[in-house]
């Protein structure tokens, strides 16, 4: 350890306070190195750097002007750090809206990956999760919720409602089933425009206060990484969808109106180059364009509360959440790093390989759900094969027109390798899949091979990552692991620390320390500016070492 501080004069301004000089015990003056830490950790203290007798200092005793008195000294003021309460990072109004203590939150993984456990931990900590119902069926969605309802009767949580272009219906009926079930936070993701679900919840919240003001009960977080979507749900609701709700009677005259006041969603989570579905953005490009795109619209729409945005996608370090913060994220939002903690539904296996990931070992691979569009999701490349035999798989739906079209040689090497059984015996069974969840879709598949093949494809597509949650003995090597760089990011900074062990790893612990870090940080910078810099082992902020 080579602690050092050191003060090199930038400017010769001063703020005015400091100009007065500092009077205190000489023993609150501090120039043990190994103190710093501790002094620079406790973030609820004020901080001073102060000269004395031709050394430097530092004190969280204010030291305010008084007289002299005996044993007192009078040092000279270099710099000053106000207290830096991690709850202050972020805005307040995101706090208060949602019943959290800290403006963090847990975004959704899907199959219940955010399950149950990890959203009410973080919600009886002060954060808040948001529960991954993409994939389940409505039943384990309906059972989910009222447990998480038994654990936070109060909330704070949320719930996943993404976008099923294939199965509108689907999302109309949870959406309907939020309602019915009073879950008021949703986290809406994977849109594109906005949709009759979308809108039936918000607008079936609306209220008129006695004041006038309108009350909007049912709250959106729409995750997006393009602007034109993000001005959407910043807009009050499209009229056409209004009339159609109004229509169905699903929606009151009033509620209607009041819908034309307000925007869709009160929070958009810039989402970056993150893991699952991602457009790869990075989030110091994404963020000032969104914060943009939000000032245009408030400046027209003059919103009493303006819509928040807070950041997602690459955040695994108090770096990258103390950045997200500074450039005006309302609040942050983690993903890949949660899946390797304890209380996630993934394999003991599949969290063991993303606690070793580096974070160069991420892929982009083709996505399940929309395999035929050619979109792609950001998945672990370490430790697993999915990447390149769901890329081999697209090759080959681009290249042939149905299963009969395949070469026997390829036919039967994927055959081998992929699906351990014959493509025939597959189709009994996505046939089996279908007919119980989506007629249509099969429907469509008699009348088109192509079509066919894609569903015989999406069956590993689809299995892969429900492989990785229950750790489905001998596939390993399928396991489709959802993750991006943040995982790498994160591990390289608790190496060495408490939370290197993957058994060690809690979602609040985890929250806590990216927060405390950022605070740290935070302080360390705000030292820097005045011309105070620390040695390069204090530069930085690492959880508590392993014993
Ligand atoms: C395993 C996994 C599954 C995810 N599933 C969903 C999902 O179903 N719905 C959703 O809105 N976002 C999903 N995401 C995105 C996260 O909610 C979060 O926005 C993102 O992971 C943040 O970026 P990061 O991974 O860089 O931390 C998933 C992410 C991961 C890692």
């Amino acid at each position: 350890m080579n602690q050092s501080l050191q003060y090199t004069l930038v400017t010769s301004q001063k703020a005015p306070f400091q100009q007065l000089p500092w009077i205190g015990d000489h023993e609150h003056l501090i120039n043990q190195p190994e103190n710093f830490i501790n002094l620079l950790q406790t973030y609820n203290q004020a901080l001073w750097v102060l000269r004395y007798d031709n050394n430097i200092f530092l004190t969280s005793q204010d030291g305010i002007s008084k007289a002299i008195s005996n044993g007192d000294v009078q040092a000279e003021r270099l710099a000053y750090v106000p207290p830096m309460p991690i709850e202050s990072f972020g805005y307040p109004s995101f706090m208060h809206t949602y019943g959290t203590q800290y403006p963090y939150y847990a975004g959704a993984m899907a199959n219940g990956i955010s399950s149950v456990e990890m959203v009410a931990a973080l919600g009886k900590a002060g954060f808040m999760g948001s529960f991954g119902s993409a994939g389940l069926s409505p039943a384990r969605i309906v059972a989910a919720i009222k447990a998480i309802q038994q654990e936070l009767p109060d909330g704070p949580f949320a719930v996943n409602l993404i976008h099923s272009p294939n199965e509108p219906l689907l999302e109309r009926k949870l959406a309907e089933l939020y309602l019915q079930l009073g879950v008021w936070v949703i986290e809406a993701s994977a849109y594109m425009d906005l949709t009759y679900a979308l809108v039936h919840f918000r607008v079936a919240g609306l209220s008129q206060a006695a004041d006038g003001s309108i009350l909007i009960k049912n709250k959106i977080i729409a995750k997006i990484s393009r602007r034109e979507v993000a001005r959407k749900f910043m807009l009050p609701a499209p009229e056409d969808l209004l009339k159609q709700l109004l229509a169905d009677g699903k929606i009151t005259e009033d509620q209607a109106e009041l819908a034309r006041r307000v925007p869709m969603a009160d929070d958009i989570t810039v989402e970056a180059d993150s893991g699952g579905h991602t457009d790869n953005r990075p989030l110091v490009a994404l963020i000032p364009t969104m914060l943009a795109v939000r000032d245009e619209v408030q400046a027209r729409m003059n919103y009493p509360q303006s819509v928040r945005v807070g950041a997602g996608g690459g955040i695994g370090t108090p770096a990258s959440a103390l950045a997200a913060f500074m450039m005006g994220a309302a609040y942050v939002v983690t993903g890949s790093i949660n899946q390797a903690c304890v209380e996630a539904a993934a394999s003991d296996h599949t969290r063991r390989l993303l606690a070793q990931a580096d974070m160069a070992e991420v892929i982009m691979a083709p996505a399940a759900d929309m395999f035929e569009m050619g979109v792609r999701v950001q998945v672990l490349k370490r430790g697993t094969m999915f990447a390149m035999r769901a890329a081999r798989l697209y090759e080959l739906y681009n290249r042939y027109n149905s299963v009969e079209e395949i070469p026997p040689a390829d036919r039967e090497k994927i055959e081998k390798t992929i699906f351990w059984r014959n493509l025939d015996e597959i189709w009994e069974e996505t046939q089996a899949f279908f007919r119980e969840r989506d007629q249509k879709n099969l429907e469509r598949a008699y009348a088109d091979p192509h079509h066919k093949l894609a569903l015989i494809f999406r069956w590993y597509l689809g299995l892969t990552s429900r492989w990785s949650v229950v750790g489905e003995p001998g596939r390993e090597m399928d396991y489709q692991i959802w993750c991006g760089p943040a995982m790498g990011a994160f591990n390289q900074w608790v190496k060495g620390t408490v939370l290197e062990p993957v058994e060690n790893r809690k979602v609040v612990e985890v929250a806590h320390q990216l927060l405390i870090g950022a605070a740290y940080l935070a302080r360390v910078r705000s030292l820097n500016t005045q011309g105070v810099f620390l040695s390069e082992d204090l530069q930085q902020y690492y959880p508590p070492r392993q014993q």
